[in-house]
């Protein structure tokens, strides 16, 4: 099925059905860096039983011993298969590079194709750890945040490019704000990539959680030279810890530069990630389809709760994905309002300030999960206020 199918699809209700016992069983980050007392609504989780194909991939290795090194046969001809379903994009499994995880795929991408001191462009607020990697890896960050509507500042953009930056580490859809970037933005990002020839780094992650009303347009979809995309099934499916994600060129031009990076990359991948991912992009369409619609239902109540229970919280309604930026500034709880929730609330959600200066005195909200559990981090984040 294709986006224009999506907001047909019902939420199957077990994507509501969760156990807060079961989940505290749960050995991951999420679960465990808070005391039990704590809802953690943090880190980008998600809170749901693996879709049976990945599920069924896991088990079947397990049962036959198979943990081995991972190969990637077959991964990125089934990305090629989901591109084309969902997003009519024609991948060319030959323009792939077996990655150990988007971050990871960003920083050796960086190490390569940048030199020392290059200036690379992000947009804040913005994913933490693209200045965490930019600095990582010796380059200069250069910030041109995002405008007043969320969206990317086309002049500041160009301005930035003309200005010597190298590269651009486009997170799309966006994180923290879920923005989903038009084709129209996306060309223009291409034009100006093309005439200032910067390379153009894609970080897909949250694309096929795209939501009903917005249409994912792959950067490499509008035609770029000089781009390079990162996908994985990690934060769709759920399967981060399993660490896999697929490097794609836009051109035979970027293939060689793809070719140029260290002999051991793919290795760092995990089998279980790679056998994740597959299946998931061959067989998890219908698994996808339920979860959007969930997640669909979850950002209406989400804005219903936070009306009701914390109207002077605003908010930016997600395109795509399972995050919510919060603007908690007129709730005067300071430069980190998470961590007044924290303390006085016992639900853990993610500080804004990591996301650049414009996350001061916002934070992130993760909603992937169920309505109950929903409304419970708003009833602890409105009790937070009572004390
Ligand atoms: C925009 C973005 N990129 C990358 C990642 C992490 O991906 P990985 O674990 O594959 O490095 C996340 C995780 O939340 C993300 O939001």
């Amino acid at each position: 099925m294709n986006q224009i199918g999506w907001a047909a699809v019902a939420p199957p209700t077990w994507f509501d059905d969760l156990s807060l016992d079961e989940l505290r069983a749960r050995r991951s980050v999420k679960w465990r860096r808070y005391p039990d007392d704590v809802l953690p609504a943090w880190v980008a989780e998600l809170d749901f039983p693996l879709a049976a194909p990945v599920h069924r991939a896991l088990l079947d290795a397990v049962a036959r011993d198979d943990t081995g090194y991972a190969y990637a046969d077959g991964l990125a001809a089934a990305f090629a298969g989901f591109a084309a379903s969902r997003w009519r994009w024609e991948v060319d499994p030959l323009r792939t590079l077996l990655v150990a995880d988007i971050m990871s795929g960003v920083g050796e991408l960086l190490r390569t194709l940048t030199a020392p001191g290059d200036g690379i462009v992000v947009n804040p607020p913005v994913y933490p750890p693209f200045f965490r990697m930019v600095r990582e890896v010796g380059r200069e960050l250069v910030e041109v945040p995002l405008d007043s509507g969320w969206r990317l500042d086309l002049d500041a953009l160009e301005a930035a490019f003309a200005a010597g930056a190298r590269c651009y580490l486009l997170c799309s859809p966006h994180n923290p704000t879920g923005t989903v970037h038009s084709r129209g933005e996306l060309a223009a990002v291409a034009g100006l990539a093309e005439r200032h020839d910067v390379l153009v780094i894609s970080d897909e992650v949250h694309a096929p959680m795209t939501l009903p009303g917005a249409a994912h347009v792959p950067y490499l979809a509008v035609g770029p030279e000089n781009g390079l995309a990162l996908v994985s099934a990690s934060k769709a499916w759920n399967v981060p810890g399993l660490k896999c994600a697929l490097a794609i060129a836009a051109s035979d031009r970027m293939t060689e530069a793809l070719r140029r990076l260290p002999e051991h990359v793919p290795f760092h991948a995990g089998h279980f990630g790679v056998l994740a991912n597959t299946a998931a992009f061959a067989d998890g369409g219908q698994w996808l389809d339920g979860l959007v619609a969930h997640l669909d239902a979850q950002r209406d109540r989400a804005a219903e709760l936070l009306a009701a229970e914390l109207p002077d919280v605003r908010h930016v309604r997600p395109e795509a994905g399972y995050l919510v930026w919060l603007d908690c500034r007129e709730l005067d709880l300071g430069d980190d309002p998470s961590e007044v929730f924290l303390e006085r609330g016992r639900v853990a959600l993610s500080p804004g300030l990591p996301f650049g200066a414009q996350g001061k005195g916002f934070a992130r909200l993760n909603v992937g999960t169920s309505g109950a559990l929903l409304a419970e981090a708003v009833s602890r984040m409105r009790s937070a206020l009572d004390g």
